[in-house]
């Protein structure tokens, strides 16, 4: 399983990627508004982020039309060989990645909540696709349910014939709120999850790691003093 960070923050990235940890950035309106992120900077912000992290960053288009997507995603595919376009997932996103998959540009298909909108990203040649967790959740649905039966279908099938350059479609666990979310993602065969800062760094802990760090201290101090 590979982690992606989900953040616009350049402090979070470089943080991140000093640990080894991420193998990619994927952002959205919200999180480069969170920054307090301008338009005039956007492009200038994805190619910052492309610079830190050696993986694919995700740059999503706020398009409506597929032509508008194409136009927006073409561009944004300029600003760095590690540029992943993101789309929504609707009849426009649909048709826009079919295009930009032929252009060669990968799409990551976002805003997914189901199996059939799974299989038809995948159909149109999306690289990534990415089930939200914490947001099917938050309507009382079951976020991890619906991953696993999303990774199970997708990995039913071989997509690889509609990719871009044939490599097979890979599922962004996505909207993650916690480790647990991972444990269950990992178990369940998620190829990534996205996660936001602070659940990477609740990752990294447990609370017996630290009463065994803390008593491994403690008794050092008695041999130093022995
Ligand atoms: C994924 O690519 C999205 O940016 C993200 O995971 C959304 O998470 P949220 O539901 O916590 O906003």
């Amino acid at each position: 399983m590979k982690f992606f960070l989900d953040t616009a923050d350049l402090n979070e990235i470089e943080e991140a990627a000093s640990w080894g940890a991420i193998a990619g950035v994927t952002t959205n309106p919200t999180l480069y508004s969170r920054i307090g992120g301008k338009l005039s900077d956007f492009h200038n912000h994805i190619k910052r982020i492309c610079d830190i992290v050696d993986g694919p960053v995700s740059a999503e288009s706020v398009a409506m039309t597929r032509d508008e997507i194409v136009r927006d995603g073409l561009q944004l595919a300029e600003i760095a060989d590690n540029v992943v376009v993101k789309v929504p997932t609707m009849v426009e996103g649909l048709a826009a990645t079919k295009e930009l998959a032929k252009h060669g540009v990968p799409v990551n298909m976002t805003l997914c909540f189901s199996v059939p909108q799974a299989v038809l990203a995948a159909r149109a040649g999306a690289r990534y696709i990415s089930p939200f967790i914490g947001r099917f959740d938050d309507i009382s649905e079951d976020g991890l349910e619906q991953v696993a039966n999303i990774v199970t279908a997708i990995n039913n099938y071989d997509f690889t014939s509609s990719t871009v350059n044939g490599e097979q479609v890979e599922i962004i666990a996505a909207s993650v709120r916690s480790a647990n979310h991972v444990t269950q993602c990992a178990l369940m065969g998620a190829d990534i999850a996205t996660v936001p800062f602070g659940v990477l760094k609740k990752m990294v802990q447990h609370p017996l790691t630290d009463r065994g760090l803390d008593s491994f201290m403690k008794d050092w101090e008695k041999v130093q003093n022995a």
